[in-house]
């Protein structure tokens, strides 16, 4: 009886999580690390799931795999180029190692807003990013938008140097870290799923990231309040093998292509709404936000703006000059 009980438990785990793969069908695995619900990138990454499974049905199928349950963001990528993983979404600071190009998201009061972001990654200069690591054998597909940045803390965020001396979970990125330097804090580059635990235990005392991930990952729970700053973005890129990709069947390759396109214009529409709704679940489960006067954030921008100049090389003088004239 107990046998059995585990095989039906077990066949019961294997059909709720992939219940479309069929035999014979190529097996796209699609690793994440945020929420796999009520979360822009959740949502997106199911969307396009459910779509290739009804429209590709016989042909190929979509396993998600959310809250980094296969691969943390910096192992995704390696495991792509071995073919163990086809499909991911790392945030664009997560590409460091492969492309310079994508610092240009991480600069801190770089754009105002996500419409912003959404008209510079539209453009020429923008969709030319997508392409900028193919000679390290990643194909970018599409921009994914989550949403932008606000600042935890477990002691109240009101002014630049409420920050100076405390260690900060930052992602992996020299521009991130050089804007946590820029406010005299102390910054630690660490993966998505170990912010929680960290935050908790005190081995940081705070992070930045959208009001998404402050709620799907329950970081305001263990913080003493977010101060909405709105001072970065986060935002992610599809992504792929170049072998893989080339190497699909041209249809099958068009069809996937054209599912993920419409997927990413119908959620990049939504994703306000979706991080608006994730501000509203903090306060209704007690969490603290604190709003900023204008003359308070200036002092943010004032502090963190220097930085620009440090990866101006990198990012490219006409990007920066590009995205300010979106945001004029
Ligand atoms: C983070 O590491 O904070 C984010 O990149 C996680 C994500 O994918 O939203």
């Amino acid at each position: 009886l107990a046998t059995a009980a585990t095989a039906l438990a077990l066949t019961t785990t294997a059909t709720t999580a992939f219940a479309a793969c069929d035999a014979g069908e190529m097996v796209i695995k699609f690793s994440h690390v945020t929420n796999g619900d009520k979360h822009p990138k959740g949502i997106a990454a199911q969307l396009f799931a459910d779509r290739v499974d009804e429209e590709m049905d016989g042909t190929a199928c979509v396993e998600v795999y959310p809250n980094s349950t296969l691969y943390n963001d910096d192992q995704v990528l390696e495991a792509m180029l071995q073919g163990d993983v086809q499909m991911a979404a790392p945030s664009l600071s997560k590409f460091e190692t492969f492309t310079k190009v994508f610092g240009l998201f991480d600069l801190p009061f770089m754009f105002k807003n996500m419409p912003a972001v959404d008209e510079f990654q539209n453009s020429e200069a923008g969709q030319a990013m997508k392409s900028s690591m193919e000679r390290r054998g990643l194909t970018g597909l599409e921009f994914w938008h989550s949403g932008m940045k606000q600042f935890s803390a477990n002691k109240p965020l009101i002014l630049p140097e409420d920050a100076r001396g405390l260690k900060f979970r930052v992602q992996p990125s020299d521009v991130l870290v050089a804007q946590m330097q820029a406010l005299g804090a102390s910054p630690q580059p660490m993966a998505f799923s170990e912010v929680y635990g960290a935050l908790q235990t005190g081995v940081v005392d705070g992070q930045e990231n959208t009001w998404s991930n402050t709620y799907g990952q329950k970081f305001f729970e263990v913080q003493d309040g977010i101060t909405e700053t709105n001072h970065g973005v986060l935002d992610y890129l599809v992504v792929t093998s170049s072998d893989w990709w080339d190497g699909l069947e041209p249809e099958v390759r068009d069809q996937l292509q054209t599912i993920m396109h419409e997927v990413t214009v119908e959620r990049n529409a939504a994703v306000e709404e979706v991080e608006a709704e994730s501000r509203q679940a903090i306060l209704e489960a007690g969490g603290e936000i604190r709003e900023l006067t204008d003359e308070q954030r200036q002092a943010w921008v004032d502090v963190m703006k220097p930085v620009w100049a440090q990866f101006e090389d990198g990012v490219g003088a006409d990007n920066i000059a590009l995205a300010q004239e979106i945001n004029a």
